[in-house]
C-alpha cells in the first residue's frame, strides 16, 4: 500500500539544483536505503518529504494528503513523520525522559503520566532506562543517538526518515544504533535512510535509491544495486565502496590514520575480524617493516579491494624505482606470519614499477 507518493519533485537553490525531477512511491513499510556521492540531493529529498526544505515544484501525496498545498498543517503531517540527524539534535537542557516526552505532551496533549510511561517503555527498548533522568551531554553519541530514535517513535510516526545516522558516531558505537534501526525494521516501521553502511543497508532495506544527475539515478533491490547496478555511475560509486586506495608518499606518512582507515574499509563492507587483522597484517609486515623499511620508493600505491565476482579479498602494493622482491629480504618469521595471511602471492615487474597482488586466506568476505 503506498504511504507516500513523490511527484515530479523538484528542489532548485540559487547555484544547484539537487533534485531535478524525482517520481516514486514508498510502500508502507518499505525500508529505504538511500545512497550517492555526495551533494546529490539525498538531505534535499528528506527534508522536501518533511517539508524542512519547501520544494521548488512537484507534489508529496503522504497518506492521502498533499503535503505541499500550503493550507496543510504541517505540524499534524511532522509528527507522522520522524526525523533522526547525524547530529543528534536532542534538547541539551532537558533530561532524557523530558526529550523523549516533550512533544508527546506539547503536541499530542498526552497526560504527563501517560506520556512519561510509554517514555519509559521506550527507553527500555533502546536499551536506556537507567539513563531516564541523565542529561545529554552525560551520554555517549551512540546512546544520544537511541535517544534521538526513542524520541521519534514517541510520536507514533507513520515513517522515520534518517540523515546519516551512524556517521559521526565513533566506529564502536555504530553497531548498537544500526541494531535498533534493525528492531524497527522489523517491527515493520517505514523508513528511509540515508547511509554509508553497506552491510547494514544490504541486511535491512528492501529498495535502494542511489541518487544522482538530480534524482534516483538507479533504483533496486539491496542485491540488485550492491552486486548488479546496471548503470555506469552506480557501477563506478559501488566499485568504489568496494575498494579503498592509500597512497604513501613519504616514510613519514599516517601509518596510525592508514591502519584505522583499512580497519573500517573491512567492518563497513563486513570483513570478519581474522579478514581484517589479516589486511593491517600484510600492511604492516609487508609495506611498512618490508617495502617502506627496505626499499623505500616513494610514491607508492596500496589498493585492498573486495572483488564480488571472485568473492575476494585482495590487497595490491605498486612502488617503482628498481625490480625489488620484498619476499626475499625477509626474516622466516616474518614470512610464516605472512603465508597465514596471504593465499597466493603474485609478483611482477613492467614499466619500470614493482606490483605485488596478495589475495587473502579463507578470502570469502563475510558475506
Ligand atoms: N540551503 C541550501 N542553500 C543552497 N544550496 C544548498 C542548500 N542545501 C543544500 N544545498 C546544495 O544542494 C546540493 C545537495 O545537497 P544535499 O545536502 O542534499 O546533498 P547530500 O546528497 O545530502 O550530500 P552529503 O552526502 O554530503 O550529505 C549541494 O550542492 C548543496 O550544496
Ligand atoms: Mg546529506
Amino acid at each position: 500500500m503506498s504511504l507516500i507518493k513523490i511527484e515530479h519533485l523538484k528542489k532548485e537553490y540559487p547555484n544547484v539544483t539537487p533534485l531535478k525531477d524525482v517520481t516514486v512511491e514508498i510502500n508502507k513499510g518499505d525500508v529505504i536505503s538511500i545512497i550517492g556521492p555526495s551533494g546529490t540531493g539525498k538531505s534535499t529529498l528528506l527534508r522536501c518529504l518533511n517539508q524542512l526544505e519547501k520544494p521548488t515544484s512537484g507534489k508529496v501525496i503522504f497518506d492521502g494528503v498533499d503535503i505541499t498545498d500550503p493550507k496543510t498543517d504541517m505540524e499534524v503531517v511532522r509528527q507522522k513523520m520522524g526525523m533522526v540527524f547525524q547530529s543528534f539534535n536532542l534538547f541539551a537542557n532537558k533530561n532524557i525522559i523530558d526529550n523523549i516526552t516533550y512533544a508527546p505532551i506539547k503536541l499530542l496533549g498526552k497526560s504527563k503520566q501517560e506520556a512519561r510511561e510509554e517514555g519509559l517503555e521506550l527507553l527500555k527498548r533502546v536499551g536506556l532506562l537507567e539513563k531516564a533522568n541523565n542529561f545529554p551531554d552525560e551520554l555517549s553519541g551512540g546512546q544520544k543517538q537511541r535517544v534521538a530514535i526513542a524520541r521519534a517513535i514517541a510520536m507514533k510516526p507513520e515513517m522515520i526518515l534518517f540523515d546519516e545516522p551512524t556517521s559521526a558516531l565513533d566506529p564502536t558505537m555504530v553497531g548498537e544504533v544500526l541494531q535498533v534501526i534493525r528492531k524497527l525494521a522489523k517491527d515493520g516501521m517505514t523508513m528511509m535512510i540515508v547511509t554509508h553502511e553497506m552491510k547494514f543497508a544490504r541486511d535491512v532495506s528492501n529498495r535502494v535509491f542511489y541518487m544522482d544527475e538530480g534524482g534516483i539515478y538507479e533504483e533496486g533491490t539491496p542485491q540488485e544495486i550492491f552486486y548488479a547496478p546496471k548503470k555506469e555511475k552506480t557501477r563506478i560509486f559501488i566499485k568504489r565502496l568496494k575498494q579503498l586506495r592509500l597512497s604513501i608518499e613519504s616514510a613519514g606518512f599516517d601509518y596510525i590514520g592508514y591502519s584505522s582507515q583499512l580497519e573500517q574499509f573491512g567492518r563497513e563492507n563486513d570483513l570478519s575480524d581474522k579478514m581484517v587483522k589479516r589486511l593491517i597484517l600484510i600492511f604492516e609486515e609487508l609495506v611498512m617493516e618490508g617495502i617502506c623499511k627496505r626499499a623505500g620508493v616513494y610514491p607508492m600505491e596500496v589498493i585492498a579491494e573486495i572483488s564480488e565476482a571472485e568473492e575476494s579479498v585482495v590487497f595490491e602494493i605498486t612502488f617503482g624505482g628498481e625490480e625489488y622482491h620484498p619476499k626475499d629480504d625477509m626474516d622466516d618469521i616474518t614470512k610464516d606470519l605472512l603465508n597465514a595471511a596471504i593465499e597466493k602471492y603474485d609478483f611482477s615487474y613492467r614499466d619500470g614499477k614493482n606490483h605485488i597482488k596478495c589475495l587473502l586466506k579463507d578470502n570469502k568476505p563475510n558475506y
